[in-house]
This record gives structure tokens, C-alpha cells and sequence, in this order.
């Protein structure tokens, strides 16, 4: 490990990533030497930003889009979650050799084990919202829990029949327009569309049949409260906000670069609200 590790995010564009804030939180926090800074990389010059952290110029970092899947061939080694999931988010060097891994579905089930312990011996389905990217890391989190059941439901279905396809049993593909009833059959319910983010229309989900105690999980964390989640504590649903999973998913990639294993805290948590709230 360097005496001075020099971190990045890289993506295109890259000026909305929070991942400074938190990262740049921990090493002040632990005083550490070092640094982790935005580094905008097009589509076109991947190839040679890799060699640079190939080079050792570069300790380690993010990845972000456009580069979670193009920046895979580049690579010497490939965790099983990046495997699964398809995309990788966190980038470092063993040797010469480049490594990468996705740590978003460890960092979901990290904030969910925080907000509902156990939360997972009492589910028994789970409803997962959307079939893109983060629908790929949820889906991976929840099979690594071994729920029984995984019903997937996707605007275009094709999409959701492809995920279910590369992953297998237990998931389930079920219609849009299915979603209602659906609200009344899950333990866990979890948007992973970008619906209900600032500047997109609400997540237009039914709730009547929301059985109490059911935890929804919107992974939309501009708004931290979105339409989505107010209604389901009004319904005596239980909420779960998506900042936590940012900030859970940035932990094993921080250990990797610097050595520590930081910690979500309460005081990292309200840095990134009132950014979040500042926009
Ligand atoms: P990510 O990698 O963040 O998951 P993505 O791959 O673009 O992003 O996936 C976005 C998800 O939001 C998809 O499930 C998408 O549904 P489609 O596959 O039908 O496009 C969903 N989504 C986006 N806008 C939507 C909308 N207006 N109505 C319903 N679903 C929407």
C-alpha cells in the first residue's frame, strides 16, 4: 500500500459524483495521507487512463457511467460479484495486475442489515422494481440471502425476462401492470428504477395492499424522501432511503486503498444530506 494512495472517480460526466465527499470524509476523518478526486475520462481515452493506474501512478478508485462495463476487458482479474452483476464500480491494482469488483449489491444488503436487522430471516418474497444495472445488484444481493422468492417486474419486460434468465431461480417475472397485487405478496419491496428522482416523474405504485411492517427500499436518494417512501410509512410500510447504499457501497473500496475500514456514521450521513438538500 502507498505511503500517499491517490484515489479517483472516474466517469463521464463526473462533476455530480458524490463519492469525493465521502471518501475525502474518511480520510480526514482517520487523518490520513492520500487523496480522492473526480477524474473525467471519455469513452475514447479508457484504455489509456487504465494504463496509467496500471502504471502505479494510481492507487485505485470508482467507476462510474458510462465505464461500469467497458472498463471489464481491461481488466486481469474480475470479482464474482462484478461477474454476476455485470458492471464494475471499484477499481485497484495487485502487482501489476488490474482487479475490479461491483460492491453496490454488498452495500445494499450493509444498509438494509442496518436500518431492519434480521430483516432478511423474516422475508419471505421480495419485489424488485426495474431491471437495469442497479436491478442486477439487488437482484445478486438478495439471491446471496437466499430468498425464496425474487419477483421481478419491469416496464419493458424483455428486460426483466433477460435478468431472470442470467440469474436463474428464484426469481420471477411478473407484468407491470401486475404491480398492485403484487404490493400485497412481497416482504420487500425495492425501486431500483430512476423514477422519483429530482426531475423524473413519481413512482406511481398502488400501495393499498401494502401489508404492514413491509419494507420498502427506494434506492432513489435525490429526494432523500421520495413520494414512494413517505407513502409507505403512512401505510405503516417500513422505509428505507437509498443514501445509505451509497454510503455502504464506497466501505470496501476505501479499505482496499488505504488499509482502514471506515465507518457510516451519523456525522458522514448528515455531511452528504446537506449537500444532497444544498442542490
Ligand atoms: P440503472 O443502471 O441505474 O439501473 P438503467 O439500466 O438505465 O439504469 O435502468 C433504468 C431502469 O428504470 C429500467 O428498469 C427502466 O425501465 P425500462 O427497462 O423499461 O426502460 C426504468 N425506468 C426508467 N424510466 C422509466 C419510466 N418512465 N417508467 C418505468 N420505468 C422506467
Amino acid at each position: 500500500m502507498p505511503a500517499s494512495p491517490r484515489c479517483f472517480v472516474i466517469g463521464h460526466p463526473v462533476a455530480h459524483s458524490r463519492s469525493p465527499l465521502i471518501h475525502g470524509g474518511w480520510i480526514a476523518e482517520h487523518s490520513l495521507s492520500g487523496s480522492y478526486e473526480r477524474i473525467d475520462v471519455a469513452p475514447a481515452d479508457l484504455p489509456t487512463f487504465m494504463a496509467r493506474l496500471r502504471s502505479g501512478e494510481l492507487t485505485g478508485g470508482n467507476v462510474t457511467v458510462p465505464h461500469k462495463e467497458a472498463v471489464m476487458p481491461l481488466l486481469d482479474q474480475i470479482g464474482e460479484a462484478a461477474r454476476a452483476i455485470g458492471a464494475v464500480n471499484t477499481l485497484w491494482r495487485e502487482g501489476d495486475r488490474l482487479c475490479g469488483d461491483n460492491t453496490d449489491a454488498a452495500g445494499f444488503l450493509s444498509h438494509l442489515d442496518a436500518c431492519v436487522p434480521h430483516w432478511d430471516a423474516r422475508t419471505d418474497a421480495a419485489l424488485v422494481i426495474g431491471a437495469g444495472g442497479a436491478a442486477r445488484a439487488v437482484c445478486h444481493g438478495l439471491r446471496l440471502r437466499g430468498l425464496s422468492r425474487i419477483i421481478v417486474v419491469n416496464r419493458s419486460q424483455g428486460r426483466a425476462d433477460d435478468l431472470a434468465q442470467a440469474f436463474g431461480a428464484p426469481l420471477e417475472v411478473r407484468r407491470w401492470t401486475d404491480l398492485p397485487d403484487l404490493v400485497g405478496e412481497a416482504g420487500l419491496i425495492v425501486n431500483t428504477t430512476s423514477l422519483g428522482m429530482k426531475g423524473q416523474p413519481p413512482l406511481d405504485l398502488d400501495l393499498a395492499a401494502l401489508r404492514p411492517g413491509t419494507i420498502v427500499d427506494d434506492i432513489v436518494y435525490v429526494p432523500l424522501k421520495t413520494a414512494l417512501l413517505e407513502e409507505a410509512q403512512r401505510r405503516g410500510g417500513i422505509p428505507v432511503d437509498g443514501l445509505g447504499m451509497l454510503l455502504h457501497q464506497a466501505v470496501p473500496g476505501f479499505a482496499r486503498w488505504f488499509g482502514v475500514t471506515p465507518a457510516v456514521t451519523p456525522a458522514l450521513r448528515a455531511r452528504l444530506e446537506a449537500d444532497i438538500l444544498g442542490h
